[in-house]
């Protein structure tokens, strides 16, 4: 399935996280052809248009996923894609991703602001108290932003992949709802410093978000 529109006005950059369109099909090809853009992922090899209009009807036809598509309003084509997978987990979780295929657009607040929407659309629309992810542990940039929205390190994987001539690590990630923390302790476990961090900030980014997002 694919998310519904949302406007995300964060303060770094305002973007558009939208339903993915079958005309975007090119455009994401040609970004997931380079390793450079793979370099953190679990892809080591190119797709082609064929393999992604598959995905396009796999995800189309799958209710246990929500797909959408990242603009920059006034363009036409997607810069990325972020998902939620696994959304009908008894347990009330569920597994996030994203990438964001056009190189000029790192480091430039998009990753920051699409996880305010996809959080948000977990927490109050999907009622997801839990979302899980995982991260290549030289990939400084997708951990923080994960961090910046409440998620925190609860382990770390070791040679979990191969690049650039080495075996790489993977960092594990948590997101826990900060409204239900007594669920989390319910029998009386006192969460580290590290937990209560995370609440922290998992409360202010949903707090943010219920400002700065917008679903037109
Ligand atoms: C990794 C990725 C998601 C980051 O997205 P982004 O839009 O560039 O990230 P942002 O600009 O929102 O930055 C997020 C944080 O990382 C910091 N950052 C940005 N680029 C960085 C870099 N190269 N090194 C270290 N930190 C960096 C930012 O300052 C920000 O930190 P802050 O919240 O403390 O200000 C994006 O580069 C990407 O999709 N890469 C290819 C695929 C991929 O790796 N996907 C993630 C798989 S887990």
């Amino acid at each position: 399935m694919y998310g519904m529109s949302m406007l995300v006005t964060h303060p770094k950059i305002t973007i558009e996280l939208i339903p993915f369109k079958k005309e975007f099909l090119p455009t994401l090809v040609a970004g997931f052809s380079s390793m450079r853009v793979h370099m953190h992922t679990n892809q080591t090899f190119a797709q082609v248009l064929e393999n992604e209009q598959e995905w396009y009807d796999r995800t189309r036809k799958d209710g246990d996923i929500v797909s959408w598509a990242i603009r920059i309003p006034g363009a036409e084509m997607p810069i990325g894609v972020t998902a939620l997978h696994d959304i009908k987990a008894i347990d009330g979780s569920c597994k996030s991703g994203i990438i964001i295929w056009d190189q000029a657009w790192w480091g430039k607040g998009v990753a920051s602001a699409a996880h305010l929407g996809r959080t948000l659309f977990a927490a109050d629309t999907l009622n997801r108290c839990l979302i899980r992810t995982s991260v290549r542990s030289d990939n400084a940039a997708s951990r923080k932003a994960l961090e910046r929205v409440g998620y925190y390190v609860w382990g770390t994987e070791p040679m979990s992949g191969f690049r650039q001539g080495k075996y790489i690590s993977t960092d594990h990630l948590l997101w826990l709802h900060p409204d239900r923390r007594d669920l989390f302790y319910a029998r009386g476990v006192y969460p580290p410093q590290v937990i209560d961090t995370a609440l922290y900030r998992a409360k202010t980014a949903l707090d943010q978000a219920r400002t700065v997002v917008a679903f037109p």
